[in-house]
């Protein structure tokens, strides 16, 4: 026997190491009929990792403190050597988290993998996705800008609309009067530590509970229905070789375009670093327009639409809460939506339509057209949700094929 497999049972004996290996890739059995939507878990994955090593590179040289935060990051970018490209690998993997995230969301509205047996993958995910909000929201504060502060402003003063323990609140979320230094120490705790500690966990839990009832396919049906005499599922081809070559594609095809942003177009015309965040932050000095990044627009649209503050803050709340609730809202036959009624699809449609207006209406400026705007798409965001147990189990659907179509047969059969 080689060293090198020696060495491998003396730890097999100790740890599991050839076990997890083979349970999550070489015998793992996706569907073979992945497709395009399937490549931004693995992105997700990729930009996790990009935020955490040059999250911790910018550490090493940012200033946590009122006094020299904004000057630290000036230094960063001006003399710290290759500083300006992990600050902005950073600041675009930000925006590109969300950009992957999005899109690996919209794949199981798409696709029904919300549906049993994986309700749990799908609330890991919003856990996530929280996290990521408040891990979005905290780092921004850190630069010290004065869109940092004043969206922070904007943000910490919600609870403020809360009857009887609003102030309080707000005072004790700020840790002060104002947002001060002593706001962005916590922040920073909480940006650095905290949040990414619990997105590692979560996103663990989340391929565990993946890995544990198998992935769903575009067209939505069980591929272990069907197995060969070794009980391998005949439409399933081994995650690795098959799909580790396969992500690697879209790994490159990523990067590319993810460099392209942070070469040639880092501010994102202004969305993925705003204005007024190249000036530090001042409490007299009011931007003409305070906007949160692109990510949150959507729900910030929300808010503003809503005369009143509770009322506004509550619809926001209810906005995302409402997403928990999908794998029940659904009472479909089928999962995906290829072989969903018509009355799905217009849904679905109207939904993203909703959420991307409502996100051009979060990040401009309000007008009386705008404003009506934002209502009528609110109203249209939440008849999606509301309305989901009715369309779903009135409307005709079509039979599923008993094999997944598509995809390559060489490796299955
Ligand atoms: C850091 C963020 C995230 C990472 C790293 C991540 C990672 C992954 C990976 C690697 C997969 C398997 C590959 C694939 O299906 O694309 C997956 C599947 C899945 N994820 Fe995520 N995910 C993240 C966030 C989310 C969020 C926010 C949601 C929804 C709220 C979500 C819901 C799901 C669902 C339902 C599946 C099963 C899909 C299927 O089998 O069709 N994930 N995730």
């Amino acid at each position: 026997m080689s060293m090198g497999k020696k060495l491998m049972h003396w730890v097999d004996a100790r740890f599991p190491a050839t076990e997890t290996y083979e349970y999550h890739m070489s015998k793992y059995y996706a569907p073979k009929n992945f497709n395009f939507w399937y490549f931004f878990g693995v992105l997700s994955m990729v930009v996790l990792v990009n935020q955490l090593v040059t999250g911790i590179w910018l550490t090493m040289m940012y200033n946590p403190s009122a006094e020299g935060a904004f000057a630290s990051v000036e230094y960063i970018m001006r003399d710290v050597k290759g500083g300006w490209l992990i600050r902005y690998m950073h600041s675009t993997g930000a925006s590109a988290f969300f950009v992957v995230v999005y899109l690996h969301m919209f794949r199981a509205l798409l696709y029904g993998s919300y549906q049993k047996p994986r309700e749990l993958i799908w609330l890991i995910g919003m856990g996530i996705y929280l996290a990521l909000m408040a891990e979005g929201f905290f780092g921004y504060l850190l630069p010290w800008g004065n869109m940092s502060f004043w969206g922070a402003q904007v943000i910490l003063n919600l609870p403020a609309a809360l009857p009887v323990i609003g102030d309080g609140l707000a005072e004790w979320v700020r840790g002060d009067y104002i947002i001060s230094g002593i706001t962005l120490n916590r922040f920073f705790a909480l940006h650095v530590v905290a949040i990414p500690l619990v997105l590692v966990g979560l996103v663990f839990m989340h391929i565990v509970a993946l890995h544990h009832v198998g992935s769903n396919n575009p067209d939505g049906i069980d591929i272990k229905k069907l197995k060969d005499k070794n009980g391998v599922p005949l439409d399933g081809i081994e995650f690795h070789p098959y799909y580790t070559v396969h992500d690697m594609i879209g790994i490159v095809v990523f990067f590319i375009l993810f460099f392209a942003v942070v070469f040639f177009f880092p501010e994102g015309g202004g969305f993925f670093l705003e204005p007024p965040n190249f000036e530090t932050a001042n409490s007299l000095k009011t931007p003409a327009h305070i906007a949160p990044v692109w990510y949150y627009t959507p729900f910030y649209a929300i808010l503003r639409a809503v005369p009143d503050k509770l009322g506004g803050v509550i619809a926001m709340g209810g906005a995302i809460a409402v997403l928990f609730l999908i794998p029940w809202l659904d009472r479909s036959p089928v999962r995906s939506i290829r072989y969903k009624g018509i009355l799905s699809k217009i849904a679905l449609t109207v939904f993203a339509i909703s959420f991307l207006v409502l996100g051009y209406l979060g990040a401009t400026p309000t007008t009386p057209t705008a404003t009506l705007m934002a209502r009528i798409f609110t109203v249209l965001y939440f008849l999606f949700f509301l309305l989901m147990p009715i369309y779903t189990s009135i409307e005709k659907c079509k039979q599923p094929p008993e094999r997944v179509t598509g995809g390559t047969d060489e490796h299955a059969n």
